[in-house]
Formats: C-alpha cells, sequence, structure tokens
C-alpha cells in the first residue's frame, strides 16, 4: 500500500474549485504508481459520500488512458477495499458511478460490490455499487 495523503485540498484543486467543493472535510487519495518503473498511473482513495441520507465510504479509481486495461483500478481498489476493512474498520464500501460507465462497474463488482440501486448523488442519476467488508 503506498503511503496515504490528506489530498481535501488536491481535489478542491482538482475537481470542483473552492468555491465549489461542498464534500467532507477529508478524503484519502492516493498516487496508483506502476511497480515496476515507478511511472505515475493515477489514483485511488476513499471518500465519505452522504447517500439517500446515509453516510457511506466510497472507493474511487481513475487510471491515466494510456494505462487502461492492466488490471491496475481493480488491484488499487482492492487495496482501498483491504485498507478501509482491516485499518479503518469500514464495515459498508460503496462505488458511486456513471451509469454509462462500464469499466468502472466492472472493477466494482470484481472488488465485491455488487450493484445495489440507483441514486441522485454527484450532480446526477448514478449506479450505486455496494458491498458488506
Ligand atoms: C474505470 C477505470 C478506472 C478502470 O481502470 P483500468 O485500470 O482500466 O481497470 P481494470 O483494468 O482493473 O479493469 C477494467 C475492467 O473493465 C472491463 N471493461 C473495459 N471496457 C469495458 C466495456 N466497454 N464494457 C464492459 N467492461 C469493460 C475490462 O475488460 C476489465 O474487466 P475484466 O478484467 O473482467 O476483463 C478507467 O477506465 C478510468 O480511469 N476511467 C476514467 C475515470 C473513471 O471513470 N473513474 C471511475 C469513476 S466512478
Amino acid at each position: 500500500m503506498p503511503s496515504w495523503v490528506h489530498a481535501d485540498g488536491w481535489r478542491r484543486r482538482t475537481f470542483a474549485g473552492p468555491a465549489a467543493f461542498t464534500g467532507p472535510p477529508w478524503s484519502a487519495v492516493s498516487a496508483v504508481v506502476v511497480r515496476e518503473s515507478g511511472e505515475f498511473a493515477g489514483d485511488c482513495g476513499l471518500t465519505p459520500q452522504r447517500v439517500d441520507g446515509v453516510d457511506e465510504i466510497e472507493v474511487g479509481y481513475h487510471i491515466r488512458a494510456d494505462l487502461q486495461g492492466n488490471g491496475y483500478a481493480t488491484e488499487a481498489a482492492a487495496a482501498c477495499r483491504d485498507f478501509a476493512r482491516d485499518v479503518l474498520g469500514v464495515r459498508r464500501l460503496i462505488a458511486i458511478i456513471d451509469p454509462a460507465n462500464a469499466p468502472s462497474q466492472r472493477v466494482a463488482v470484481k472488488i465485491g460490490l455488487e450493484r445495489e440501486k440507483t441514486a441522485t448523488v454527484l450532480g446526477g442519476e448514478r449506479v450505486v455499487h455496494a458491498g458488506a467488508l
């Protein structure tokens, strides 16, 4: 497991901009690097989310377009799942996914998060995958 960083500031700059950011005060996002080369491949991490009025922990992942299809997201997300369970004591993990994003839903299923429902979250209709840890 790579070192973990509190990346709230990074998320503010990268995804939303300070004025638009309304999320929780923390998230734990780590760089994903190619083991053999050390090359930056993307990010993966855990973020609190409120879905249908319930506080949840979400696993999220992004892999560079030119490195997709190598199993990196699955490996990183599985490591985050294990970290959430074994270190943080999280008992339920979700993934919030655009309905059109088949690769992301496949990654969620591969780490044990089955499709549970749709919900209006993160500004639109999303598929929520979930699993007990
Ligand atoms: C989603 C994403 C992280 C996956 O990264 P990745 O490293 O390529 O994922 P993996 O290689 O671990 O696994 C991808 C799986 O999706 C499958 N897949 C790829 N394209 C697919 C498609 N069009 N339909 C169905 N499955 C698809 C792959 O076959 C693979 O499953 P398999 O191992 O059973 O064959 C990557 O596509 C990405 O960064 N997308 C943009 C950001 C994003 O959408 N993040 C998720 C936000 S919820």
